[in-house]
């Protein structure tokens, strides 16, 4: 069997090639690289948290708009599965207060609950958006 040599360099050559351009290209990786994505991140914060928070957001926005009861029941049951799931993740810079806050955004939610159950969506629509008087005050408290 005859040893092909250039069967085997022309490749390695192009891998060597290919691989030095995307390195000037992009620069060598650095430890900052992974630093950038734990900086975006609030100290105590966490990904599973703010992934949380950000769908809260999306059914907070959502819900005040609601044209009927079960459009809102969907945004308010999504954003309370949200919530619990903030609860779960905690926040490590103040875990206490932020389980206070959670409390009392969960408390303020079943009040929107009870709107719903009662038939009164413009009711229910103000004590959704009042729940942002609680969100602004412990985002405050945490300077998110
Ligand atoms: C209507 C209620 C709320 C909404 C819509 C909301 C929404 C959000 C959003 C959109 C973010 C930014 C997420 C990101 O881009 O990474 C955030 C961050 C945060 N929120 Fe809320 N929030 C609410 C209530 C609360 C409450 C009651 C607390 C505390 C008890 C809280 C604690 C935090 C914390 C600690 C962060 C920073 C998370 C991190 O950096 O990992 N939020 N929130």
């Amino acid at each position: 069997m005859q040893f092909n040599l250039k069967a085997v360099l022309i490749p390695v050559a192009l891998s060597v090639v290919v691989l030095s351009t995307a390195y000037i290209v992009n620069g060598a990786p650095t430890a900052s690289d992974s630093m950038q994505a734990e900086e975006i991140k609030k100290e105590g914060g966490s990904k599973p948290l703010s992934a949380a928070m950000k769908t809260m957001g999306f059914n907070f926005k959502r819900s005040i708009s609601a044209k009927t009861l079960d459009e809102l029941q969907g945004y308010v049951d999504e954003f309370h599965a949200y919530a619990e799931k903030a609860k779960k993740a905690g926040y490590s810079e103040d875990p206490e207060a932020f389980q206070t806050g959670v409390s009392e955004l969960l408390t303020g939610l079943s009040s929107v609950q009870d709107a719903i159950n009662a038939g009164d969506l413009d009711l229910a629509k103000n004590r959704m958006k009042a729940l942002n008087d609680i969100k602004k005050q412990y985002h405050g408290k945490f300077d998110v």
